[in-house]
């Protein structure tokens, strides 16, 4: 369904200058058909400007954006059809659900008729029917963000753009209307580009991302693939958590840390300095006879409990601080301060980023 409904976005080599400041650098970037894409990146990073210039509402300074293979940078926004919820977009307040809805048709001077039917189908999608008559005020936050993804949705727009719709929600609704996005997505098939800079929201609803930085796409891939391999620093500690590691690389897979040699199963270079991810949730807290490749003893200064995992600091002599996560099901110890423990993780557990946020010795 999705493949025959959705189309294909690229950008090549898109930028934009403000005077002398470069809010969006180089940016190349192919959206599939159907493809649900996430924007992700820090506040300031160019999310929203590379959002706008795809919607057109923003003029690119270099580069070109294209639609299923056809040139569209010079399209003002009306005619590329595309749906899009706002950064913080309120609905008209004086309108009913239905009249916000119907407002993109009204626009476009559809007949009555016709937007009546077409309001009730998007309200339909979002489960707002029964409150068409409503005004917004009278309406929670989450509802009201239904009723701004139907308005978007309305006018079976080519694509749908979306600016953190979810921000301003708490989490719990924050978490049951990314399952209905991510529902509306595979039901109605077209292609979504999504901007958030929540990375577990970026994971979860995701086809591919792509991880912006200072107004560039520093890495694009799979949930997955950014998540199991970041190629940055940068990467590895914005999406997720990450211990890093300094050390220099030896022969047969050792990367000397300290006075410690690590297994490694990733691809090294003998003699260079290489800075290791490590995720928390990859250390394992070992029993005083478990083996690992690598081991380490340590000590817990703090530790907290967030219901599903603890969350443990254990400080080492040779890596210094490891921040270590478990499963609160399956732990084998209560952790306390001051309490001794083993830690241990596959040489598949750590991956060599690049340093590209050099800290001063
Ligand atoms: N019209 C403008 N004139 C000058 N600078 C701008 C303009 N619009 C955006 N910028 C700058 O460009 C950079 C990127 O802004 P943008 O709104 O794209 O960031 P963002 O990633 O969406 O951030 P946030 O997560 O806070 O929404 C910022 O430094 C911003 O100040
Ligand atoms: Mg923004």
């Amino acid at each position: 369904m999705s493949t025959a409904t959705g189309h294909a976005l690229a950008l090549h080599g898109v930028g934009k200058r403000y005077g002398g400041f470069t809010a969006v650098e180089g940016v190349d970037l192919a959206v599939g058909r159907g493809e649900f894409l996430t924007l992700l990146g820090p506040s300031g990073s160019g999310k929203t400007t590379l959002l706008m210039i795809i919607a057109g509402f923003v003029d690119p300074s270099a580069g070109h954006v294209l639609l299923d293979g056809n040139d569209i940078t010079a399209l003002p926004p009306e005619k590329r059809q595309f749906g899009m919820v706002f950064q913080g977009y309120a609905l008209f307040p004086h309108m009913t659900v239905a009249e916000n809805v119907a407002f993109p048709l009204r626009v476009r001077r559809m007949a009555r008729a016709d937007q009546a039917e077409k309001v009730r189908a998007a309200l339909d999608l979002v489960q707002l029917s029964a409150f068409a008559d409503r005004r917004p005020a009278q309406l929670s936050g989450g509802q009201q963000q239904r009723v701004a993804l139907a308005r978007a949705l309305v006018f079976d727009p080519l694509l749908l753009l979306l600016d953190e719709p979810l921000s301003a929600l708490d989490k719990k609704l924050r978490a049951e209307l990314q399952e209905e996005l991510k529902a509306l997505h595979r039901r109605i098939g077209r292609t979504f580009v999504n901007v958030t800079h929540d990375q577990e929201e970026a994971l979860s609803l995701s086809d591919r991302i792509a991880i912006l930085n200072k107004g560039q796409v520093v890495q694009q891939g799979t949930p997955f693939e950014l998540y199991e391999a970041p190629r940055t620093r940068f990467v590895a500690d914005f999406l997720g958590t990450s211990n890093f590691l300094r050390g220099q690389a030896g022969p047969g897979g050792i990367v000397k840390v300290g006075d410690l040699a690590l297994r490694v199963a990733c691809p090294i270079t003998a003699g260079r300095d290489v800075l290791l991810s490590l995720r928390p949730q990859k250390i394992l807290l070992l029993s005083p006879d478990g083996a690992a490749d690598n081991t380490v003893s340590g000590e817990v200064v703090s530790w907290s409990y967030a219901g599903a995992a603890f969350s443990l600091i254990v400080a080492t002599e040779d890596l210094g601080p490891l921040r270590v996560v478990m499963p609160a099901w399956n732990a084998s110890v209560a952790p306390s301060e001051g309490l001794v423990v083993r830690l241990g993780w596959s040489a598949e557990a750590a991956v060599v980023v690049e340093d590209d946020q050099l800290q001063p010795a």
